[in-house]
């Protein structure tokens, strides 16, 4: 099977902004809706490989621009979401994919940790769809897509401030769908699963993790891990007038793991 998409263009003339999309799943998304016509806008906290996927996306022809931005800092993201205005007027999508999981068993958290993994993954998204939210109220359409993960209902062990924000993820979408339903806005979650980043590049040396995910032995019914164009399909759907009715869901990809 192939990338995908079949050479749709579903959001011609649309603006999108892909906040945690220097690397990994969010540029993944990033290409794609690129590729669709979207107007991108990606803020990131990694200035240098925000640069190079914008160069890159440019050499392909999509309209790409760049913001650094920290999500655990109020100012930074109320500045991003500004020049996001000044240059487009509008934004029609906000895909929040910025995470991160730092590893670490219970009995060692110190609250650093908790409470930045909670920043990154939950607050932040609290502060962006805050600051964007009312742009897409005045005109009485947007969609919201956020990236959760299979661990906001699967507890991983070694992962429970991130399994956490995830699960607190997955509820702010949700509740983002009753309140802003009524503006014509859509809020939405992805849960993916075991997908081929920097995120779990440790992971994947982690001999006794590993054998958990003996994909031989069934845990992933399709039988290999994810890629990050593996999750930008399911998130582009989320955001495209294929999913006009689809409000407060949260959609698993993960290649059956949950099943
Ligand atoms: N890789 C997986 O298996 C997997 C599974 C489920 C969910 N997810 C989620 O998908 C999202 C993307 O993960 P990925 O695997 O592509 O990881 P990644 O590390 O490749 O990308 C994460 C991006 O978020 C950015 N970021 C981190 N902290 C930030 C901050 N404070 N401000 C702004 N940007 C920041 C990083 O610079 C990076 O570009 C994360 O939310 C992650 O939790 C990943």
């Amino acid at each position: 099977m192939g990338e995908g998409n079949n050479g749709a263009v579903r959001f011609d003339d649309q603006v999108a902004l892909v906040v945690g999309g220097a690397q990994g799943i969010g540029k993944a998304i990033a290409i794609r809706l690129g590729r669709e016509k979207a107007r991108v806008i990606i803020a990131d906290i990694d200035g240098p490989m925000m640069d190079a996927t914008v160069r890159e996306m440019c050499s392909e022809g999509s309209d790409a621009r760049r913001v650094e931005c920290d999500v655990r800092d109020s100012a930074q993201v109320q500045a991003m979401v500004k020049q996001a205005i000044e240059w487009h007027r509008r934004i029609d999508v906000l895909m929040y994919v910025a995470g991160i999981a730092p590893a670490v068993p219970f009995l060692e958290m110190n609250e650093k940790t908790w409470d930045n993994t909670l920043d990154t993954n939950l607050r932040g998204a609290f502060l962006v769809s805050r600051a964007v939210s009312p742009h897409m109220v005045a005109r009485k359409q947007g969609r919201l897509v956020f990236m959760a993960s299979t661990n906001c209902l699967d507890a991983e062990a070694q992962l429970g401030h991130y399994n956490a924000s995830k699960a607190g993820l997955y509820l702010l979408a949700k509740t983002l769908a009753r309140e802003l339903g009524v503006h014509g806005i859509t809020s939405n979650a992805l849960g993916p699963g075991f997908i081929k980043t920097r995120l779990t590049e440790p992971i994947l040396h982690d001999q006794d993790f590993m054998k958990k995910y003996d994909v031989t032995r069934g845990l992933i019914p399709l039988g290999r891990l994810g890629t990050p164009e593996d999750v930008a399909g399911p998130a582009l759907f989320l955001a495209s007038a294929d999913a006009n009715y689809v409000n407060g869901v949260l959609l698993f990809v993960d290649g059956g793991q949950l099943a």
